[in-house]
């Protein structure tokens, strides 16, 4: 059996201060230390994805005592240039940053990105030696018309086109379990990661090789059910991670699992 890294990430989107964020980290540290585990073994990473104004203060703070990895939650797909308001690769890197989400369906939705602009983002991101957590999952509307497979293909396949690099790491996020209180099943989630798995061997990846997480609604009274999910290799969580203690309790039934 291949032992794939498993993750606990959390994904602030626009939330918190850069106090509020620093203080987390500190928190997180303080659990770390009265832990009877270590931070970041070699099979299971902490990333902490806070608003683009934090990730120096909390980079600062989590290069502490090694243990917990900072990530952006975006960056544009070109290196530099004319584009107000955008952030590169190579910035996000030059902090100290080693993740980076892509495609998280709120950016497909809000901002229109496409599956195109996504495999750039990813191309920059691996050139910038930032690794990637590449969000897919079907819309309420995909899933009804019976169009997960298909979706997901596309989003796969154009996604990762002309990319076959292993720090890549996939995040299935149905779309309508993002944010709604309504988990997606085991049998769904069980089922649409193999089909995940098949669909990146299809393209030429070893399926078995790459992590894949679950989004969507995670919390501490699901985490450690879905986690047992033998293809669960970990979550990306919003809602749930803001609250420290909260997020503390799911990082523990991952570290549990592994
Ligand atoms: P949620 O968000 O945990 O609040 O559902 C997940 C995500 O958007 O990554």
């Amino acid at each position: 059996m291949i032992n794939r890294i498993k993750y606990c990430i959390a994904n602030f989107k626009m939330n918190k201060n850069r106090t509020e964020s620093k203080e987390y980290i500190e928190s997180i540290q303080a659990k770390f230390r009265k832990a009877d585990f270590a931070s970041n073994g070699d099979n299971i990473r902490m990333v902490v994805c806070p608003p683009f104004h934090s990730l120096d203060t909390t980079q600062i703070k989590a290069s502490d005592n090694h243990g917990i990895y900072i990530g952006a939650q975006n960056i544009y797909y070109l290196e530099n240039g004319s584009y107000t308001g955008e952030i590169s690769a190579s910035m996000i890197h030059e902090i100290g940053s080693k993740y980076v989400i892509v495609g998280h369906s709120e950016r497909r939705t809000h901002f229109n990105e496409t599956n195109e602009q996504i495999n750039k983002k990813i191309k920059i991101a691996l050139d910038n030696r930032l690794r990637p957590i590449v969000c897919i999952g079907e819309s309420l509307e995909q899933r009804k018309k019976g169009l997960i497979e298909h979706t997901l293909k596309e989003q796969i396949t154009i996604g990762l086109n002309c990319i076959q690099d292993y720090s890549i790491i996939l995040a299935y996020e149905p779309v309508w379990a993002i944010g709604t209180g309504e988990t997606a099943t085991a049998d769904i989630i069980v089922e649409t990661h193999q089909i995940i798995r098949k669909i990146l061997n299809d393209i030429g990846f070893d399926g078995q090789k790459i992590s894949i997480l679950y989004g969507g609604s995670v919390n501490r009274n699901n985490a450690k059910e879905l986690i047992a999910l033998g293809d669960v290799d970990g979550f990306l969580i919003g809602g749930a991670s803001l609250d420290v203690d909260h997020f503390w309790d799911i990082y523990k039934f991952i570290e549990e699992s592994v």
